[in-house]
C-alpha cells in the first residue's frame, strides 16, 4: 500500500460512524491536523500554525523574498463524508511538495480549517494575515459526474461558483393541535414549508443556479403543538454574480451569514496545469466547479489560484462514504500536481 493510500485511510478512520466524521472545530478535525503536522515535520517542512489553527508547512526556497507557492486543502469533513474530499489535496499535496524539493520559491503545504461550514479558515487567513502566497494550486476530487462521463481522469478547473449561506426564521403561535381550528392557526412550519418549495422553484428557474435547505429546526417540536418557530439554512449558489444576485433578491437572502463570490481561476495557473496534464499523456478537460473551495477564497483575495480535479467514480458521489477515486487517477494527479508546482516554483 502506498504512503498516500495509507495516510488517506488513517485520516478516514478518525472518529466514529460511517464515512469521514471530522466536522470543523471538533476534536476529530484536530486529530487529523495533528497527523498532518507529524507528516510535515517528518518531511522536513517548517510548520506554522496561525491564529485560526490553519497549518502552513514550508519547504524554504533559495529566494525566500519571492512570493510563495502553496498547495493543500482542508481536513474537516461533512458528517458521514467521503475519504477524498479535502484530505486528498493535503496528503497528495505533501507528496508533491516533497517530490519537487527545495526550489527558488518557498513551497507551502496548507491545511485550511473548517472549510465545509464556510471556508472559515481560509477566509480568516485572507482577512487577517499578510502576505498571501503568489500562487495556489489545490488538488480535489471532482465531487460530480462530469469527468467520469467524459472518460477523463483529470480536469482543470476554470471557475468556482459563488455561494451565499443564510439562515431564515419563521414565527408562529404555539397552540393545541387538537382544539385549534385550521383557520385559527399561525403555523410556523407550514410557512417554512412554502418557503422551502420556493427555494426549489426559484433556483430551478435560473440557469446555472442551485439552492438547498439542508437544516431545519422546529420549536417546540412536540407532536401535538402547532409549531411556534422554525429556523432553516439556505445554501444558494450560482456560476456568476448576476445569477447569484437574482437568487439573493428572489429568496430574500440579503442578511446572509457570508458570501463567497464566484471566481474565474488564474489563466496562468490553468495554463501550467493544462500543460502538465498534456505532458502526462492525459486529455485536457476544463470544467467549472459547482462545489465551493478554499481556492475560491484565495482567488477572490487576488491570489493566482488554480484547481486540479481528479475523476469522481460512482457517478460522482460525494459528501458520502461512496465517494471514490481510483489509485491510477490519483497517481496521475500527483504527477501533474508535482510538475505544476515545479514549474510555478521557479522565479519566472
Ligand atoms: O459545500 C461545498 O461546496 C464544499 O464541499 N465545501
Ligand atoms: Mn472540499
Ligand atoms: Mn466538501
Amino acid at each position: 500500500m502506498t504512503t498516500l493510500k495509507r495516510r488517506l485511510d488513517e485520516v478516514f478512520h478518525i472518529g466514529n460512524g460511517e464515512g469521514a466524521n471530522r466536522v470543523g472545530g471538533t476534536p476529530e478535525e484536530d486529530d487529523a491536523c495533528r497527523l498532518a503536522v507529524e507528516w510535515m515535520e517528518e518531511s522536513g517542512l517548517e510548520v506554522e500554525v496561525d491564529g485560526r489553527g490553519n497549518l502552513v508547512g514550508r519547504l524554504l526556497g533559495s529566494r525566500p523574498e519571492l512570493p510563495e507557492v502553496w498547495t493543500g486543502s482542508h481536513l474537516d469533513s461533512v458528517p458521514a463524508g467521503g475519504k477524498f474530499d479535502g484530505a486528498l489535496g493535503v496528503i497528495a499535496g505533501l507528496e508533491a511538495v516533497v517530490a519537487v524539493g527545495p526550489s527558488e520559491r518557498t513551497l507551502g503545504l496548507v491545511v485550511f480549517r473548517d472549510e465545509e461550514t464556510g471556508c472559515h479558515g481560509s477566509r480568516w487567513r485572507v482577512e487577517k494575515t499578510k502576505p498571501l502566497p503568489g500562487a495556489y494550486v489545490e488538488l480535489h476530487i471532482e465531487q460530480g459526474p462530469k469527468l467520469e462521463r467524459a472518460g477523463a481522469p483529470l480536469g482543470v478547473v476554470t471557475s468556482i461558483a459563488g455561494i451565499v449561506r443564510a439562515g431564515k426564521e419563521f414565527a408562529g403561535k404555539a397552540d393545541h393541535a387538537g382544539t385549534t381550528p385550521m383557520d385559527a392557526r399561525s403555523d410556523a412550519l407550514t410557512a417554512a414549508a412554502e418557503y422551502v418549495l420556493r427555494v426549489r422553484d426559484v433556483a430551478s428557474g435560473i440557469e446555472g443556479a442551485v439552492a438547498t435547505v439542508g437544516q431545519l429546526d422546529v420549536t417546540p417540536g412536540a407532536v401535538n403543538v402547532i409549531p411556534e418557530r422554525v429556523t432553516l439554512s439556505v445554501d444558494a449558489r450560482a456560476s456568476d454574480q448576476e445569477r447569484l444576485d437574482r437568487l439573493v433578491a428572489e429568496l430574500g437572502l440579503e442578511n446572509a451569514l457570508y458570501v463567497i463570490p464566484p471566481v474565474v481561476l488564474s489563466e496562468r495557473v490553468r495554463g501550467v496545469l493544462a500543460e502538465a496534464v498534456e505532458r502526462a499523456g492525459a486529455q485536457v478537460v476544463e470544467l467549472p466547479s459547482g462545489a465551493g473551495h478554499d481556492a475560491g477564497v484565495l482567488a477572490a483575495a487576488g491570489v493566482e489560484a488554480g484547481m486540479l480535479f481528479v475523476r469522481s467514480l460512482n457517478g460522482g458521489a460525494s459528501h458520502s462514504p461512496d465517494e471514490h477515486s481510483s489509485d491510477e487517477d490519483i497517481a496521475l494527479a500527483v504527477e501533474v500536481l508535482t510538475a505544476s508546482l515545479r514549474r510555478l516554483s521557479k522565479s519566472k
